[in-house]
This record gives C-alpha cells, sequence and structure tokens, in this order.
C-alpha cells in the first residue's frame, strides 16, 4: 500500500494520531511561539543545571542514540535547532568520557523537507554487517530513527530510517535507501536496536504506540527487517506507548542477568502525565516472555517521579565494565513547554545504573546514581546519632546549604509519623523528600518548591510505596538548581522531580512531624559545576 493512502486510512483514527504530536505539542510548521533561542547561553542562569545535561541553547527530549564507542559514551536527543519548543525534530550529538563531564557536539542528523528525525538508537556495526564500512578498520556507527514525515496538512506518517558515521561519530549521512522498515500503522517509533549475539543478529525493539504494543524485528544487515513477535498490551495503558527498549541487566548479588522490557506511558504514568513502566521476563531471540504470567499484571514503574521519560540504556558498554546504564529526559509531556527555562528547555537525569533485586520475595528494577558522580564532591560534612524533635530543624550551622548538593542520610522513624530532609529552603519555598509512617512510603513535595504556577498540574505530592524491614530509611538525594532526584534504600524506589526554586532558597533542615525520630548519620556535599565555563 502506498504511503498516502494508509496515511489517509489512518485519518480515520486521528483523534488518535493527535498524540504524539500532541504529546510533542506544537505544529511543525510554524515557527515556535516564545522563541527565545537568540539569548546567549551562559550556564549560570538561575535554572541551568549545574551537574546534569542540558544542550546550550533551544529545546530538547528524549535521549536518542546512546552508544559506547572507542572510549566514548556519544549521546544524541531530540532538539529543535530552531527554537525553545517542540518542533523540527533533529538529532543533536553530545560526548562524555567520564559520564559527568558532556561536549557539545552539534546537530547530528537534521530534518530536512517534510521529514523530522524522530527518537531511536545507535549501534557500533563491528562486522560491517550494512555495508557502510570503509576499510580503513573503523567500525562504522549506525542510529536507527524513526521518519516522520508530513505529508498534507492534517497527515503524516512514521517509517524506520539509518544513518550512519565512519568517523567515529563526528559526521553522519543518511541512508540513500531510507527507510529501511515500514508499518501500515502510521504511528510506528522509536526504534531500539541491539546486537544479539547468541543468533548473530540485530534485534529491534519498536513501539505501536497506539496500539499499546512492541513489536521485535530481526535483521542480519540493518537494512532488511523482519517481524519476530509482539508484546502486548499490559499493565499501563491509560496512554500511548512510546521509546520501548529491550536490554539485561546484573541481578545484584549474583552473576546472572535479567532480561527487562521498558515501555513509556504518556500520559496515565503514576505521577501523572508521562512517566515510565518495565516488565522483567526472559526472551529467547524470538519472542519476550514476562515473568509475570498473564498480561493484566498491574504496572511496575520505574521512577515514582513525575519528570522521568523516554529512558534509554547505553548500547555496547563494554563487557568488563559490567553495568546497564541509563539516563532519561527530565520532564514530563503534561508541561514540558511551559518549565520557565531559557535559552535551553529540559534537561537529562543523571546517569544510573541500572539492576534486578529481591524485594519482599520478589525481583524488582531498582537504579543507582553512577559512582563517576562522586568526583563533583567537595565540603563534606557527617552527622551522627541525632534526636530530630518535631518541626524543621535547619543545618545551616552545621555547615550544609547550597543549590547543588548531595546528601545521604539515614533515619530511624520512631515515633515520628513523617521524617525527611527539606532541601532549596528559603523564604515561603521548600522542596520535602520524606518518609511517610501511616503509608509506608518515600515522598517528594514540590507544592512549595518555587515557580510553580507556570502550568495547573506542576505543584505536586508523589510517594512511591516503601519496605522498611529493618526499621530505617535511607534516602540519597542529588540537588541541582531545578531538580531533586531521590534513591531510597539503596534505589529501590526512585523519585525524579524538577523544581524552580529562588537563587537564594538554598537551606537545608532536618523535618520530623508527628513526634521526634532519629538521625542515624548523615552526610552532605557540595558538588561541583560541570560547565568548564563556570
Ligand atoms: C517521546 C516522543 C517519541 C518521539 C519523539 C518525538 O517523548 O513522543 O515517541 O519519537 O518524542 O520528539
Amino acid at each position: 500500500m502506498s504511503r498516502l493512502l494508509r496515511t489517509t486510512l489512518s485519518l480515520f483514527v486521528s483523534g488518535l494520531i493527535l498524540f504524539t504530536v500532541a504529546g510533542c505539542g506544537s505544529d511543525s510548521s510554524s515557527p515556535p511561539p516564545d522563541d527565545l533561542a537568540a539569548e546567549e547561553p551562559t550556564f549560570d542562569e538561575q535554572y541551568r543545571p549545574q551537574f546534569h545535561y542540558t544542550p546550550r541553547q533551544n529545546w530538547m527530549n528524549d535521549p536518542n542514540g546512546m552508544v559506547y564507542n572507542d572510549g566514548v559514551f556519544h549521546f544524541f536527543h531530540q532538539y529543535n535547532p530552531e527554537g525553545n519548543t517542540w518542533g523540527h525534530m533533529s538529532w543533536n550529538h553530545a560526548t562524555t568520557e567520564d559520564l559527568v563531564h558532556w561536549e557539545h557536539q552539534g546537530v547530528a542528523i537534521p530534518e530536512e523537507g517534510n521529514e523530522m528525525i524522530f527518537s531511536g538508537s545507535a549501534v557500533v556495526d563491528e562486522n560491517n554487517t550494512a555495508g557502510f564500512g570503509t576499510n580503513d578498520g573503523q567500525a562504522p556507527m549506525v542510529a536507527i530513527y524513526t521518519s516522520h514525515y508530513t505529508i498534507a496538512e492534517d497527515s503524516t506518517d512514521q517509517a524506520q530510517s539509518l544513518a550512519y558515521s565512519t568517523d567515529g561519530g563526528e559526521t553522519w549521512t543518511k541512508y540513500e535507501g531510507n527507510p529501511v522498515l515500514e508499518h501500515p500503522d502510521p504511528n510506528f517509533r522509536d526504534p531500539n536496536v541491539f546486537w544479539y549475539a547468541p543468533g548473530e543478529k540485530w534485534v529491534m525493539t519498536i513501539a505501536l504506540p497506539t496500539q499499546h504494543k512492541v513489536q521485535f524485528y530481526e535483521s542480519t544487515n540493518l537494512k532488511d527487517w523482519s517481524l519476530m513477535s509482539e508484546f502486548g498490551p499490559a499493565g499501563g495503558t491509560d496512554g500511548i506507548w512510546e521509546c520501548p527498549a529491550l536490554f539485561q541487566v546484573p541481578v545484584e548479588g549474583s552473576d546472572q542477568e535479567q532480561w527487562v522490557l521498558q515501555v513509556d506511558l504518556n500520559p496515565g504514568s503514576v505521577a501523572g502525565g508521562s512517566g515510565g513502566q518495565y516488565f522483567l521476563g526472559s526472551f529467547d531471540g524470538t519472542t519476550f516472555t514476562p515473568r509475570e504470567g498473564g498480561l493484566e499484571t498491574a504496572p511496575h514503574w520505574v521512577d515514582y517521579g513525575p519528570d522521568f521519560y523516554a529512558v534509554i540504556p547505553w548500547n555496547n558498554v563494554p563487557e568488563e565494565d559490567g553495568r546497564a546504564l541509563w539516563m532519561a529526559w527530565m520532564n514530563n509531556w503534561e508541561y514540558a513547554q511551559d518549565i520557565p527555562t531559557s535559552p535551553w528547555r529540559s534537561a537529562q537525569t543523571i546517569p544510573r545504573s541500572v539492576h534486578v533485586r529481591t524485594i519482599d520475595g520478589t525481583r524488582r528494577l531498582v537504579q543507582r546514581p553512577v559512582e563517576e558522580l562522586q568526583q563533583l564532591r567537595e565540603n563534606a560534612v557527617q552527622l551522627e546519632g541525632r534526636t530530630i524533635e518535631s518541626g524543621m530543624t535547619s543545618l545551616a550551622e552545621d555547615g550544609i546549604s547550597g543549590q547543588t548538593l548531595e546528601i545521604v542520610a539515614e533515619f530511624e522513624p520512631g515515633d515520628a509519623e513523617t521524617v525527611g530532609v527539606a532541601v532549596r529552603e528559603g523564604k515561603n519555598e521548600r522542596t520535602i523528600v520524606g518518609y511517610d509512617a501511616a503509608t509506608d512510603s518515600v515522598f517528594v513535595d514540590r507544592t512549595t518548591s518555587g515557580a510553580v504556577d507556570f502550568h495547573d498540574a506542576f505543584a505536586s505530592r508523589d510517594a512511591a510505596p516503601l519496605a522498611t524491614p529493618d526499621g530505617r530509611v535511607k534516602l540519597h538525594i542529588f540537588v541541582d538548581r531545578s531538580s531533586v532526584e531521590v534513591f531510597a534504600n539503596d534505589g529501590a524506589r526512585v523519585l525524579t522531580h524538577r523544581i524552580f526554586p529562588r537563587p537564594e532558597s538554598d537551606g537545608v533542615s532536618l523535618v520530623a512531624e508527628g513526634g521526634p525520630a532519629q538521625l542515624v548519620r548523615l552526610e552532605a556535599w557540595s558538588l561541583r559545576s560541570i560547565w568548564p565555563s563556570r
């Protein structure tokens, strides 16, 4: 069937098609309404994250093409080269050698004509299976992305395409035979490709967003693909499915690995709006089978905060490293285009390692911050064995305050109803990270975190159930100029939030309500900026 005909047919479901670029917001053909790109970035703007990746300027969404090659972690992202809201989607490129310091590399794969470059992945084609190699001994890098075609005013189509680099990622060429994979459903996107060594083939995981399905394809040359199997609907289906990834993660305390299928949901996620869910299971080279029998299971959430979306793992991480590593878009489609930052908009989370742990007799996905971030620590402070009286106890006299902090605190809640830490505290402003004994949950309350009025859905208190078998709660908190990431009980639960406090709101307090609690120990560090200009 011709693309035009398929697209015309697809208009019958145009309510659903709204999707997507409803997800994504704006009309790509008109200029963004609030183009702030003209401002010169200083990397010292009020809300500019100091240890999270942000583009120099303009709009960013999903991480794309994350792949390790020859000592360098490559990272691309959805980018609007022309403005500070969604549109003109292209892949912008950045690199890091230590997962902490980033170098901006510029636009790698641009929008052209009626084709925007939507999300996807990248691989290192060691065996030159696609034939893009030039015999200079350097393995080609190949990006597999979604071509989003505008066909008429109200009609779009999506198919999968390739671009390649034979100079280690510096320059990229779109493959002349694009697209390489089409589908009758005009919503067919976000290919995530990896080398499946036992079958000596490439495997692609890809979303049919409005059908709540992922499909698995195989190929020996990245150009010819055949369908192997499908998964879904399952778990959370209140929104469309996007950005899936199938990969293996280490099982803590063993040398085993576990297959994980990560699928994003927008809207309908645990904290409202967009978010990620996961399924643990097995993969035999053809089919993914979830551990938990039927497909009717309640969703398992990757992150209980509102600002964790479109996560994908780094491909090709060296075996001797042994980690499964990923990073997510730290924003939410519900209010993404309204967050008050310029001349850029959106940030990525800190890179995290992903593991499987048995909690309460069940295997669960857990996340930990990468250890590499410890190089940013300075001004260490340690506190031990304190009773926290009901109310707020400022830690200013202990030398703990700042806009960029790492805090590790262990509590025994005792008689307290809630216990925790307030960060980015100032006049009428604070973000509270705590444990709620009545509901056995860890929460982040950003209702008074600073600027919250830019969107009705932003002010929120979000919680995650937290088992405390030894009666203790451990909170590992990363605070930046406009975010708070919380890893509770060694990453058993994670909550990611954007916040927009005033610069002078840099206080930190211990918090207890309903009775005293015990602080077992607390360590805090200021974190240095990663941007050279600072
Ligand atoms: C997810 C998403 C993807 C799509 C991209 C477009 O945030 O909607 O499904 O490829 O963003 O920018």
